[in-house]
């Protein structure tokens, strides 16, 4: 069976795709900064689904140790899933460029080496898949949000050229673009019910749209038509807006 590399597999989205995958017998390589939070995570799966489960540590600002940490996999994967991420605090990342280049690191720039790495792997093996956690904040700059949004814009229009070009060789990117889900990332928000998802059901989407080989998601559906009306507001309106 098929190794899939969950990078950051701590976050609660990470968690909920790796206990999917795992149901559906592929064995898994999960990472997370410090590996004891992994712990007992592998057990359950271990216990529950009769797979192999590698766990290493991996700190995505490192990037001078991604080559390494790619050279050191016991196994290397088939499948990968990028669900590394960092909100911030954008009132912080204002003032202080500390925490703005966290923010666009994390979740963007940072991203690249190791993406990068496994996309030239995957496109010799001719077969596999890629998936980023973006998020429906990359598709408008907002005012009270576009360090973090910026980010994602980066980051999606990476996946969509990295698809581009690994579609050639059979490799498939699938960019996920939720909207809001209860994660300890949202914990401190007060997140309106209807438009918010658990991490399980999101992973389920996810789960089925890497096996259909969809390209872009948004979950749920609807943030699709509302990203859509967010990016028809005239730059004259939206600037007014407290959004
Ligand atoms: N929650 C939402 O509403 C929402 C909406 C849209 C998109 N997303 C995206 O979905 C993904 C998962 O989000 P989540 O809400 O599940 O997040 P979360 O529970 O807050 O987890 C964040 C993850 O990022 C990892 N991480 C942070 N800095 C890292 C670093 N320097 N090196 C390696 N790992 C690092 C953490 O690992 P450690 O255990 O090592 O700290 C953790 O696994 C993120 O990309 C997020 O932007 C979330």
């Amino acid at each position: 069976m098929k190794y899939i590399l969950i990078l950051g597999a701590t976050s609660d989205i990470g968690k909920a795709i790796a206990k999917v995958y795992a149901q559906h017998g592929y064995h898994l390589i999960l990472t997370a900064r410090d590996t004891n939070h992994l712990l007992s995570l592998k057990k359950e799966l271990e216990d529950q689904y009769m797979i192999a489960i590698q766990l290493e540590s991996f700190d995505v600002l490192q990037t001078i140790t991604h080559q390494s940490f790619f050279d050191n996999l016991k196994t290397k994967p088939y499948g990968v899933v990028y669900c590394i991420g960092y909100l911030g605090n954008q009132e912080l990342a204002q003032k202080e460029s500390t925490e703005a280049n966290l923010i666009l690191q994390t979740n963007y720039t940072a991203s690249i080496p190791i993406l990068s790495i496994l996309a030239q792997y995957l496109e010799s093996l001719k077969q596999g898949f890629i998936i980023g956690i973006s998020s429906v904040a990359g598709d408008r700059g907002r005012g009270s949000n576009y360090f973090y949004g910026s980010a994602k814009a980066g980051f999606t229009a990476f996946l969509s050229g990295l698809r581009a070009r690994l579609a050639k060789n059979n490799v498939h990117v699938l960019t996920v673009k939720p909207g809001f889900v209860y994660t300890k990332m949202t914990a401190h928000l007060s997140l309106p019910q209807l438009l918010t998802i658990a991490p399980t059901a999101l992973a389920h989407s996810i789960f089925k749209a890497q096996q259909k080989k969809k390209n872009v998601i948004y979950v749920k559906w609807f943030w699709r038509y509302i990203m859509w009306i967010i990016k028809l507001i005239p730059e004259f309106i939206f600037k007014k807006l407290n959004l």
